[in-house]
Formats: C-alpha cells, structure tokens, sequence
C-alpha cells in the first residue's frame, strides 16, 4: 500500500492552496456577510481547469484523477466553502454526469464550456416534497413526441441564479415510479423557467441557493440523458461521486478550522503559558488531528476505487458521513479553543463552523448515508 502522492498530484495541492490564501482569502468575511457569489474567483477557478478537473481534455477538462481532485477540494474549502460547493457541483454531479452518460452532442454543447468553466451548471433533484426520499419527483416531464413538456418546482438548487446548465431529474411516467423518471438537460432562459429568491442561509451564504419554478417548458428530445427511465438511476450514480466531493469539503473546512485553532493556541497565553502547553487545549488538538486524518483517509480510499474503476457507493457513503460529523465537531472545538475570539467573524473560525452544518445535510444527510451503509453491510 502506498501513501505517498504523485509529484503530480502534490502540485495540484500546492496550486490550489496557492489559489485559495491569494484569490479566496481577501474578502471571505465580506462576501459571506452580504451573501456574495464569488463571481470573479469562479471564473479565475475556471481558467485554471478547477472546475472539469477529472474531464478528459478532449472534452476541455483538466484529465486529473479523484485523488487530486480530493485533495484540490481540501483545500479549497478551507478557505472558503461558498467557492468550494460551486467547485464540487460543477466537477461531481455536472461535468462527470455528462461525461459519463451525456451524448456526444451533449458533450460537445454542454460539457465542453462546463469542463472550461466558461460556465457552471446544477444539479435539480430536491423538490418541496422530495429532498432525501429521491424517488417521489413531483416535476413531471411529459413525453411530447419530439419534446417534453416540463412543470413542477426543484429547492434547494445550488448556483440556481448563477448557472447556464441545469440537469433537471423529473417524472415522466408516474405508474413505472422510479422507472419512470428521466434527467434532461435545461438552459436557462427557456420559455417558462422562472428562478425564484435567494435563501438566506446559515453557511455556505456566498453560493447561491435557489428555487426553480418550471411552467410548461419545452425541452427536445435530445437534451434527455441516457435511455427512457434513466434518469433516477443517473442520479444515485452521479450523487455517489458527488459524496467523495463533499466528504472532501468537510475536510477542508475542518482541517481550515484545526490549523487555525493550532497557531492561535501556541500565540495565545493564559496561567502563564500558551494555551497549547494546558492540557485540555493539546487534547482538543490531538482528537481534532486524529479524526481529520481518518476522514482523509476515507475519502483517499473513495477517491481511489473510483480511480480504480471500482464500485464507491459504500466508501463514498462513509466518507461523507464521518467526514461531515467529524467536520462539525472540530469547527465547535475550534470555536471553542479561540474563546470569545471564535465567536467573532475576523477569526473565521465562526463562520466555517457554520458552514460545516451544510455537510451533514447536502447531498444526502447523514442518515441518508447511513441508509446506504446499512444496506450494503447487511446485503451480504
Ligand atoms: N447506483 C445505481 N443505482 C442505484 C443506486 C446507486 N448508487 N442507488 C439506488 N439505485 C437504484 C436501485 O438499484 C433501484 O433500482 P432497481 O429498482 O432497478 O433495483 C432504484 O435506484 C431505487 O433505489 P431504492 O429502492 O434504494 O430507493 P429508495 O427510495 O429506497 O431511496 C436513497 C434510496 C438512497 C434513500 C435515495 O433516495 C437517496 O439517495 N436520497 C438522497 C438524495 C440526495 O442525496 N439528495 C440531495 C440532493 S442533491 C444536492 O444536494 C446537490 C447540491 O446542491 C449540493
């Protein structure tokens, strides 16, 4: 077994730590308070080819693998999880979705300027009605003949306002259930796709986060992907990538959390010494240490088997799930280590455990996880 990263991979670290302290640092405070999209890092993170990072080149992507994706998302998120979900979406559940299932055409339209970054995309499977039960889609898609006929209301959309592609997953025959669901591709500005308000959230407030409202949108044909009835399935398939992704922004903001806790615990003095010479403060230290390495290693291991060509459902499962717990955990201690400091935004450390909430939630909650966890144990 080896541990050690490629050059290459190492170097992609390095670059994205290099992006994130220079692009992403100045100015998290401001665009978390006034709910700011990082339009212009986004475009910046786009040139640099991080947001088709595991796109074959032919297709505009960068041709990396998993693993320098993960450790791309660490650190990003470390400094600023808002820029980081845009990353993981457009990477994860877009860009790989489309590659994987996508027609040539679609690939060449959609895929080509999503891999670049000249635009980003999302990903529309939560509805008012359906945000972990995944089967009950209440938007229909209506089989016109040579379109469909697309209605309902998808929540919770991240980059909603602020993308140009969307992959919508609705259902077109209500007596095949999940059989009967398909995923088609949507740009915005179609006749009768209206993007509702921001939300107002508790983290992650730079990225935009909206509902979509659909009222008789014509969709052609050609812009479903795969066969008749696919889409449920193209959407457990590209959410079980999207969860090494944000295992791996729990990570970051975990890890962005730790690293700040350490140097201020070593400046900071109380009784005498520096508050990382007391006991209570190295413990606190040692558990966060321990338990953000076991959460990278978790998510290397997903990274790995999907580099490997091997199933991930189950390893990306675990991985966002303690990843995620891990995440809010050491944001609290971070917190808690910085005193009143930490409940202050100039120290950061309030505002990333903020945004560690939105792991536990995304992509799954945790209980999700553990849905897919337990079945997988207990199939054997
Ligand atoms: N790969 C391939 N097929 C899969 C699969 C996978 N990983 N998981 C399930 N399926 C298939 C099953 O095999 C089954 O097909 P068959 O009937 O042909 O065997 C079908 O899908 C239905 O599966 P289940 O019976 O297991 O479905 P279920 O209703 O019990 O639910 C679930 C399964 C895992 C709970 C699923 O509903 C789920 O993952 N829910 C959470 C959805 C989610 O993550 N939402 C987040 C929204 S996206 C987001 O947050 C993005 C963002 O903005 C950041």
């Amino acid at each position: 077994m080896d541990f050690n990263l490629t050059e290459e991979q190492l170097m992609i670290r390095d670059a994205a730590r290099d992006f994130a302290q220079t692009e992403l640092l100045p100015g998290v405070i401001e665009r978390d308070e006034k709910q700011q999209f990082p339009a212009e890092q986004i475009k910046k993170m786009g040139e640099l080819g991080f947001l088709g990072m595991m796109v074959d080149p032919q297709y505009g992507g960068s041709g990396l693998d998993t693993v320098s994706y993960v450790l791309a998302m660490e650190e990003i998120s470390k400094i600023d999880a808002s820029a980081s979900v845009v990353m993981s979406v457009n990477n994860s559940l877009v860009c790989w979705g489309l590659e994987k299932y996508g027609s040539e055409a679609q690939k060449q339209k959609y895929l080509v300027p999503l891999a670049k970054g000249e635009i980003i995309g999302a990903f529309c499977l939560s509805e008012p009605e359906a945000g972990s039960d995944a089967t009950s889609q209440k938007t229909t898609a209506i089989d016109k003949g040579d379109y469909y006929l697309v209605n309902g209301t998808k929540n919770w959309i991240t980059n909603g306002n602020n993308a140009s592609v969307y992959l919508v997953i609705a259902q077109t025959d209500v007596e095949k259930g999940h059989k009967g669901i398909n995923a088609l591709i949507l740009e915005k500005g179609m006749e009768g796709f209206e993007i509702g308000s921001k939300e107002n959230k508790l983290g992650i407030r730079g990225s935009d986060t909206h509902s979509l409202m659909f009222t008789d949108v014509k969709v052609p044909k050609e812009n479903r992907i795969g066969e008749d009835g696919f889409g449920f399935k193209f959407a457990m398939k590209t959410l079980a990538g999207g969860r090494i992704g944000i295992a791996s922004q729990a990570l970051g903001i975990a890890s962005g959390a730790y690293e700040l806790a350490l140097k201020y615990s070593k400046e900071r003095k109380a009784f005498g010494k520096e508050i990382s010479k007391h006991q209570a403060i190295a413990f606190k230290l040692a558990d966060m240490a321990t338990q953000i390495e076991a959460a990278r290693m978790l998510c290397m291991k997903a990274a790995w088997e999907k580099d490997q060509h091997l199933n991930y459902d189950l390893s990306g499962a675990m991985a966002k799930l303690y990843a995620a717990d891990m995440a809010m955990n050491v944001t609290v201690e971070a917190v808690q280590i910085h005193g009143g400091y930490g409940f202050v935004k100039e120290y950061h450390v309030e505002r990333l455990m903020r945004d560690a909430k939105i792991t536990q939630i995304y992509e799954g909650t945790s209980e999700i996880q553990k849905i897919v966890i337990s079945r997988s144990i207990l199939s054997d």
